[in-house]
């Protein structure tokens, strides 16, 4: 059977440190507010002048990612970029990103589904795979919110939570019977729930699609109800955890190590305590980098490989929720050291 595993993963921030004491100096915040709140420390921005896109940080981290999968540019069969910061309004930072890596003809996917970026994107990337329509999909996941952030006290509430970066994830086909790869996935939507996060401007509804009112009233600004996105997360994270499990026929105890989006810590927290998981199975690095959105899972992933958490033969499983409101949960089990492609 067609398997979808993963080749390589490969992570990058850009090199701006920002702390919550800085913030505080550009808005009426504290560190201990923000800590004790979110668990964040720290993010990493690009440079307050600009000229760094999402796709020149997806860039980055694909290049690491297709190093340790042994891939070139020319392997690719697809490329989906998630983002909801995209490099422009239109075409989308994977056509940019292909002609980065050198590519004149490869498809380009971009997906706009914020939080849930990754899910969708490897979800998407394992149907192309299982239907033989592609053998290797590049994934790359990547933000730049910063350029796109109040960071006046109006937008406080929003601002301290996002930090920039990406994450790029190697995707290929393995012919195998034994449970490997992608096990299964489970993703939901309800835009009933769209303005509890979101940008209103430029919008196609508006001729001209952002004017100076709109610019004076922020409306180019991120808007969050907090309190709503918050609470659909702890609810519905393990929720769709169970069904996940279910739908693979897998128990929660095989799970070695759960990567949930990094929104909030109190979040993760919750959802540790509400499936009675002991913290070390939630892997949680939103202290250092803040919520990167699409890019926060894979960036997650990146570093518990690295770190030895998760590897051949370990179970784990992808879950977040966000901006849309989009849900979802993906299962994932690493094949053996020694299996055959
Ligand atoms: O990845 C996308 C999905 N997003 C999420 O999952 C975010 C989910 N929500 C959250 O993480 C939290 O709701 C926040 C961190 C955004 C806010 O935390 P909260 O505990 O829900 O605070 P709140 O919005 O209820 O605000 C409490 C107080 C308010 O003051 P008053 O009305 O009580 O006087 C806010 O004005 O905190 C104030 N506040 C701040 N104070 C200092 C809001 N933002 C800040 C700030 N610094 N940055």
């Amino acid at each position: 059977m067609k398997k979808t595993i993963i080749k390589g993963t490969g992570r990058y921030v850009p090199p701006r440190l920002v702390t919550n004491d800085d913030l505080s100096l550009w808005m009426d915040t504290t560190n201990e507010w923000i800590l004790q709140r979110t668990g964040i420390e720290q993010r990493y921005w690009i440079p307050e002048a600009g000229g760094v896109g999402a796709s020149d940080l997806g860039f980055e981290a694909s290049k690491i990612a297709m190093g340790l999968a042994g891939w070139e540019p020319e392997d690719i069969d697809l490329i989906i970029f998630a983002t909801l910061s995209p490099d422009l309004f239109f075409p989308g930072s994977g056509c940019l990103l292909a002609h980065k890596l050198g590519l004149t003809s490869t498809p380009a996917l971009d997906i706009r589904q914020q939080c849930t970026g990754f899910l969708y994107g490897m979800t998407t990337a394992d149907a192309y795979i299982r239907s033989s329509l592609a053998k290797r999909v590049l994934l790359v996941c990547a933000e730049v919110h910063s350029t796109g952030l109040d960071i006046s006290t109006r937008g406080r509430d929003v601002t301290v939570i996002f930090g920039d970066g990406a994450a790029a994830v190697c995707l290929e086909r393995m012919e195998t019977d034994v449970q490997a790869g992608v096990l299964a996935s489970c993703l939901h939507a309800d835009g009933s729930l769209a303005e509890s996060l979101m940008t209103l401007a430029p919008t196609s509804r508006e001729n001209p699609r952002l004017d100076e009112k709109m610019l004076q009233e922020g409306k180019h600004f991120p808007t969050m109800d907090g309190r709503s996105i918050f609470k659909n997360a702890v609810r519905r994270l393990p929720e769709v955890a169970g069904e996940v499990l279910k739908k693979a026929g897998v128990p929660l105890a095989a799970v070695d190590l759960f990567i949930p989006h990094q929104a909030n810590l109190r979040i993760n927290q919750a959802f540790a305590k509400a499936l009675d998981l002991p913290e070390s199975k939630v892997y949680n690095n939103i202290q250092r980098y803040g919520n990167t959105t699409a890019a926060s899972i894979p960036l997650a992933l990146d570093e518990a490989i690295e770190k030895g958490l998760v590897g051949p033969d370990s179970t784990v499983m992808f879950l977040g929720l966000g901006a849309g409101v989009t849900w979802g949960a993906v299962l994932y089990r690493f094949a053996a050291k020694n299996s055959e492609e």
